[in-house]
This record gives structure tokens, C-alpha cells and sequence, in this order.
């Protein structure tokens, strides 16, 4: 048999947490005013090499990449962002005369990462990117938006770990006193993070090895370094996210994985016992050169991703309810002419908006009423060779328990009437109530 790849997997008995989400996520954007975009799956492997970065772990460890059959060399998404600015820029939709824009997206990335709890090699992304504001305002608005999906999804115990590494001058100011904090120590570290000193030492901060490294505490912070406006910058974000009510700690360490980011980061952590090591669900920031970077106009940015499995998993373990499946119809059907009559009240109820099913497997009669209970549904319509003599039915209400004869041309009306009559006495009437 031929087995699924490493680190991917199907979505089975966990759909309905998925459907929940993205329900949620459709909601939730429409309050914050962003628009859905969608870019493609795989891009020029170019792309993320000028965006994410060279030397970041996605990039240089991880990357899918394929030539085709043009010889072009392809890269499958890692992340959302660099995609959506490349459309950004190749779309001219700086141009429109909305601003900011604003724009979410969801779908799957592709990192070649090892397998774990809550990490995947095929995973889903909800992100959202806003371009065209250097507001603070809009910084903290991306966290509210992802504050607020986390409500929205009953989500609690979450920290927001946020921090600034400010623009290009404060970076270079830092990493300046990076490199003379870690050159002491540069022996001792491990080897991506001698390359890292070389090429890019804030990501020494990242390194999954070092993490305990007696060096890390002691290594300076990036708000030390912050130029005046960058700081104003900052301490203006944490004020707007105060006055959302959202509250966050300021984690020092946190620099993120991608080389993009300009001033505020940010990270959603849930508790380890729920994900491990992997409970971030969630991290952005502003990454105000990218756009430029890849050949726009000069465009401040601001954005974050969800990873959507990690997600599921915090909904499972606080029992999110999901919504019930069920049927509104399920027709039996004895003899080939009851068949033929079913296939045309079927079809006709299902045009008028009804949820029907049916057997087609020619089981018994009692076969086909136990498929009726585990298809969940409200009212059962049987059809055997009387009934197209007669030109009607027995109609069954699982919900009432009655049953009453009715003509094949009274069924869609009989059945809707019953499906929106609210009763007094029902104390579940909204329950498979709507017909639409
Ligand atoms: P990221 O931190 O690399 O940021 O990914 C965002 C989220 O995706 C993570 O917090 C995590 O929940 C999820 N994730 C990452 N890798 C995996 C994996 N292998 N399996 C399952 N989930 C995973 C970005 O991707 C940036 N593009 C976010 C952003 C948008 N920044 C600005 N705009």
C-alpha cells in the first residue's frame, strides 16, 4: 500500500475543528475590515531566498525545491508573506485607493522540518498582512485581530510575547553588540551559530542548539539599542494594545526565525503541556523594507500567521463544540420504479434547498433506516411500489415521532412548513430548524 509522506497527514474525523476555524477566521476578518488573497503554492525559488533570508533555517534547511520541466528552478511556499508581497508588487495593488490594504489568507506551506507534535511538513497557514501604515495603531490592530480570532475560538491561557528590533539603524547598532558579546564565547557555540556570527548574528538568538547557552541570558537586549523613534515607536504599541485590553510581556530574546522583520515582533504562545515545545501558535511583526526589498515602492508592512494544526489542537483539548452533522431527508427506496420516482423528489427538494441523501447500494429496509439514524436525519420518506401507484408517501418525523401520509407533490412544502414552525412546546425547535 502506498502510504502518506513524512510529516503530512489527512483530515478526516478532525474536519469539522478545521470548518470551525475557518468559519471563525471568515468572521473575524470581515470585523477587522481585511480581504482574502490568494497566491500560488509554489513560487521562484528566489523569492525566499531575498525575502525570509539566506541564512534563516526556512530558507537554507528546509525548502521544497523542484525544477521543471522549463528548467526553471520552483519553490513550494515555506510561509504566506513573501508570496503576498511579490502579488503586491506584481499587481500594482499599492496602487488602489484604499489604504491601508489589507489583506488574509489560508492555506498549506511547506517547510522540511522534522516531524513532531504540532509540527508538519505540509502544514496550514491563516496569516494576515497589512500594507501602507507605520502607525503603531496598526501594529497593535494585527495583534487584536489575532487576539480576537483566539476569543473567537474559546482560546484561553495565551501569552503575546512581543518586542522591537527596530529599523535598520537600531539592528545594526545591535548587532554590532551582539558580535562583541558572543565573540568570547564563539568556540563554544555551535556551528551554524559561527556562521550565524559571520553573516547574521541576531540569529545566534534563535538557535534551537545554544538556546541554554550560558551566554544567552547574559546577551544584550534589542530595546538597549533602539534608536529614539524606534523607541517612541514601541512604547506607542504596547499604549494602543493597552487600550484594546489585550495584554502582553515583553520578551527580550524574541528576534523570530525570518530575516524580514523591522521593529515591533511578536509571538501567541499556549501552554507547553498542550503543544510542547511547539506552542507558538501564532508570530508577526512589521517588516517595513520587504516590499521595497522586492521591487516596489517603498511600503511599510505589518502581518502574522497562525499555524491553523496547532489550533485544531488547542480546540480538541478544550472541547470546542462543533456543530452537529445532519440530514434534513433521508429517502428509502424499495423496487427500481420507486428508485426512478425518488430520483426526481430528491432532486427537487434539493434544488429548494433541502438536505437529502438516499440509498444507493439496493440494502434492506432495515439497513436503510439504520443509515437514516447514523446520517442524523430529521424526517425519513419511504418509497416502495405502492407509493408510485398512490402518488404519495409515508413521511416520518425522527424529531416528533409522527408519521403521516402525504403526496409526492405536498412533500417539499409539508417538509419546509414542519422545518419552520417554531412549536411551544418544542423545547429544541431550532434544532435542524432552518431549511435553507
Ligand atoms: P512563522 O513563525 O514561521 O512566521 O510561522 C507562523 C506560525 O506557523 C507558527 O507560529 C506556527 O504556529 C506555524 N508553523 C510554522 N512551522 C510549522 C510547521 N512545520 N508545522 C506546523 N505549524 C507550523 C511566518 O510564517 C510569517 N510569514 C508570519 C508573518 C506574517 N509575519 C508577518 N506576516
Amino acid at each position: 500500500m502506498i502510504r502518506r509522506m513524512k510529516g503530512t497527514y489527512d483530515i478526516t474525523d478532525d474536519i469539522g475543528y478545521y470548518k470551525a476555524i475557518e468559519k471563525q477566521i471568515e468572521r473575524v476578518s470581515k470585523l477587522f475590515n481585511f480581504k482574502e488573497i490568494r497566491t500560488p503554492h509554489f513560487e521562484a525559488r528566489e523569492l525566499f531566498h531575498r525575502s525570509v533570508g539566506e541564512d534563516t533555517d526556512i530558507v537554507s534547511k528546509e525548502t521544497y525545491d523542484f525544477e521543471d520541466r522549463g528548467g526553471r528552478i520552483n519553490t513550494l511556499r515555506p510561509e504566506g508573506t513573501a508570496g503576498i508581497v511579490r502579488a503586491f508588487n506584481e499587481n500594482k495593488l499599492y496602487a488602489s485607493n484604499i489604504s491601508p490594504q489589507k489583506y488574509y489568507y489560508y492555506g498549506s506551506m511547506f517547510r522540511y522540518e522534522r516531524p513532531q507534535k504540532g509540527r508538519f511538513r505540509e502544514f496550514r497557514q491563516f496569516g494576515a498582512e497589512s500594507f501602507g501604515s507605520n502607525h503603531p495603531s496598526m501594529d497593535a490592530e494585527i495583534i487584536a485581530y489575532a487576539a480576537t480570532l483566539l476569543k473567537a475560538l474559546k482560546i484561553k491561557d495565551i501569552t503575546v510575547h512581543l518586542n522591537s528590533l527596530g529599523d535598520k539603524t537600531s539592528k545594526a547598532n545591535f548587532e554590532k553588540a551582539l558580535k562583541a558579546h558572543f565573540q568570547p564565547h564563539l568556540d563554544s557555540l555551535c556551528k551554524d551559530c559561527k556562521n550565524r556570527y559571520e553573516e547574521n548574528p541576531l540569529r545566534i538568538l534563535d538557535c534551537k542548539v545554544d538556546k541554554n547557552h550560558e551566554s544567552m541570558q547574559s546577551a544584550p537586549k534589542t530595546v538597549d539599542y533602539l534608536t529614539d523613534a524606534d523607541k517612541a515607536h514601541f512604547e506607542s504599541v504596547q499604549a494602543y494594545l493597552k487600550s484594546a485590553n489585550i495584554d502582553v510581556v515583553v520578551d527580550h530574546n524574541l528576534v523570530r526565525g525570518l530575516d524580514y522583520y523591522t521593529h515591533t515582533v511578536f509571538e501567541i504562545k499556549v501552554s507547553e503541556d498542550l503543544l510542547g515545545s511547539q506552542n507558538a501558535i501564532c508570530g508577526g511583526g512589521r517588516y517595513n523594507n520587504l516590499v521595497e526589498t522586492l521591487d516596489g515602492p517603498p511600503t511599510p508592512a505589518v502581518g502574522f500567521a497562525f499555524g491553523v494544526e496547532r489550533l485544531v489542537v488547542a480546540l480538541k483539548e478544550n472541547d470546542y463544540p462543533l456543530s452537529e452533522d445532519y440530514l434534513h431527508v433521508y429517502v428509502l427506496v424499495m423496487g427500481e420504479q420507486a428508485r426512478l420516482n425518488a430520483a426526481w423528489l430528491i432532486q427537487r427538494m434539493r434544488m429548494g434547498g433541502l438536505m437529502v441523501d438516499t440509498d444507493y447500494t439496493e440494502r434492506s429496509m432495515k439497513a436503510q433506516f439504520k443509515q437514516s439514524a447514523n446520517h442524523n436525519a430529521r424526517f425519513v420518506a419511504i418509497i416502495g411500489d405502492k407509493e408510485v401507484e398512490e402518488g404519495a408517501l409515508n413521511l416520518k418525523d425522527q424529531q416528533l415521532n409522527t408519521e403521516e401520509r402525504v403526496s409526492f407533490n405536498d412533500l417539499y412544502v409539508t417538509i419546509v412548513d414542519k422545518l419552520t414552525q417554531k412549536r411551544s412546546d418544542c423545547q429544541d425547535c431550532d434544532y435542524k430548524g432552518e431549511s435553507q
